[in-house]
């Protein structure tokens, strides 16, 4: 039998039937939280002596415009109240995705918005280790691709998130933008996850910064290759956090129900993709997830297969150059539709 004849029903079952959410105890399982290591963050100060560019793209976004603008939004306050804290700046719970903490002796205290190591890792164990060409003589003309390769993994190892596994960088975009806390969501009325969010519209437009590439002062447009491997690591990226936050979900609500159709959607998108694509890898994903019952009460079962998505995913991405997923290229979004 095809192995899509077997997926596809139970795909169905789990995603039609399962998303119905039933009333559950109170559980404690918490998700992990997206914010960087406040002792190993260096600061987007750090990264300006080098990435001039890249800092001055990134001012012109969101991420850097939410740590003004946070505490000045009327609906800030609104959760807050409803959440019974003082300020946006002074709670774990704002500061996890909108802000990005630093350690200043015994005190944490927010520096900037989402950063540059939000999205990357906190930088103090690889920021001198992820440019070194190989010794001070050598530049990035001279630099060989298996050393520019073995440069990155290493940088990866002590907690760099780059271009070698994009999935790496996909994940932190869903850890926040899936907005994985009931609490927050229920109660204090914060918006349930970006549900129009998809990686390569959402990083192409303001959020893009695509300088290193050329090492020109032009901010490239990745290619099509690229976009291909993008957008099949971030619609994995949803679904393992997607699995993940209804893990978590302890009732019926707003927020078990959103997160809960929120996966079985973007599965059904990748089941599509899957029928032109035939990757391995996506398949993994797709026969963990078809075993998925999507309700409250069954963090565990849900962890295991998020974890299993999770690593099909990365191995998606290790290195993926995308030249055989011209397929793809039917599901990318309009450019008009960047952010
Ligand atoms: C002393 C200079 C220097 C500093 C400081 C620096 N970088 Fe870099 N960075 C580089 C160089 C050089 C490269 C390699 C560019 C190339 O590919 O030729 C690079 C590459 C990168 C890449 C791309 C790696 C890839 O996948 O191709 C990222 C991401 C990055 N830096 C992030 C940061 C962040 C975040 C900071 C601040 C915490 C930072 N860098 C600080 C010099 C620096
Ligand atoms: C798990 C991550 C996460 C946490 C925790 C979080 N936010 Fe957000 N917040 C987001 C994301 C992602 C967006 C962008 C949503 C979009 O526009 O798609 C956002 C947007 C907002 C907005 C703008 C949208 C609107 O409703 O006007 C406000 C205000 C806001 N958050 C307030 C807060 C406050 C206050 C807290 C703390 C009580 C908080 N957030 C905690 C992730 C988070
Ligand atoms: C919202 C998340 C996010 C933020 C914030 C962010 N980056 Fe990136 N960065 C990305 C993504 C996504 C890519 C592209 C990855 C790819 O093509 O595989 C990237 C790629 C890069 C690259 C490689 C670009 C190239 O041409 O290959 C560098 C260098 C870099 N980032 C540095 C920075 C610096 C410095 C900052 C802070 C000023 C920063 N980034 C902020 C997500 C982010
Ligand atoms: C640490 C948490 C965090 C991470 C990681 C993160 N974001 Fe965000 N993002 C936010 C928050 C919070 C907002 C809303 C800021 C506000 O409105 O105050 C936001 C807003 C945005 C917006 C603007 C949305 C709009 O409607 O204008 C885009 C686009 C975006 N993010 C893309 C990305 C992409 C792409 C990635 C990964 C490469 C990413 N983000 C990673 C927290 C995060």
């Amino acid at each position: 039998m095809n192995p899509f004849d077997r997926i596809a029903p139970l795909l169905f079952a789990a995603v039609l039937l399962e998303t119905v959410l039933y009333g559950g105890f109170e559980r404690g399982l918490l998700g992990q939280s997206p914010q960087c290591d406040p002792t190993k963050v260096m600061t987007t100060e750090t990264c300006l002596r080098c990435h001039g560019n890249e800092v001055t793209q990134w001012k012109k976004t969101p991420h850097f415009e939410t740590f003004e603008n946070l505490a000045k939004n009327p609906r800030a306050s609104e959760i807050t109240d409803k959440l019974g804290l003082t300020s946006v700046k002074r709670n774990d719970i704002c500061t996890q995705c909108h802000y990005t903490m630093q350690a200043e002796g015994d005190r944490i205290k927010p520096i900037a918005g989402v950063s540059c190591e939000s999205c990357h890792g906190a930088s103090k164990d690889w920021v001198n280790i992820h440019n070194d060409y190989g010794g001070p003589l050598a530049t990035r003309d001279s630099e060989s691709a298996a050393h520019r390769l073995e440069r990155l993994d290493k940088s990866v190892g002590l907690g760099m998130r780059n271009t070698t596994n994009v999935y790496l960088i996909a994940r932190n975009c869903l850890q926040c933008h899936t907005v994985p806390n009931e609490k927050l969501v229920n109660i204090g009325g914060h918006v349930a996850g970006s549900d129009s969010f998809e990686l390569v519209a959402w990083s192409q437009g303001v959020v893009r910064h695509n300088f290193a590439r050329t090492g020109a002062t032009s901010n490239t447009e990745s290619t099509p290759e690229r976009l291909r491997v993008m957008y099949i690591a971030g619609l994995l990226a949803d679904l393992e956090f997607s699995t993940r936050a209804v893990a978590t979900a302890t009732t019926k609500g707003t927020y078990g129900s959103t997160v809960a159709e929120r996966a079985g959607r973007v599965s059904l998108r990748l089941f599509e993709i899957q029928q032109e694509i035939h990757d391995e890898h996506l398949e993994r994903a797709l026969i963990a997830f078809a075993s998925a019952q999507l309700r409250t009460d069954n963090g565990q079962q849900l962890l295991a297969i998020a974890d299993e998505i999770q690593q099909a995913g990365l191995a998606f991405a290790k290195n993926a150059d995308g030249t055989e997923l011209a397929a793809v290229d039917a599901w990318l979004p309009n450019p008009r539709n960047y952010k």
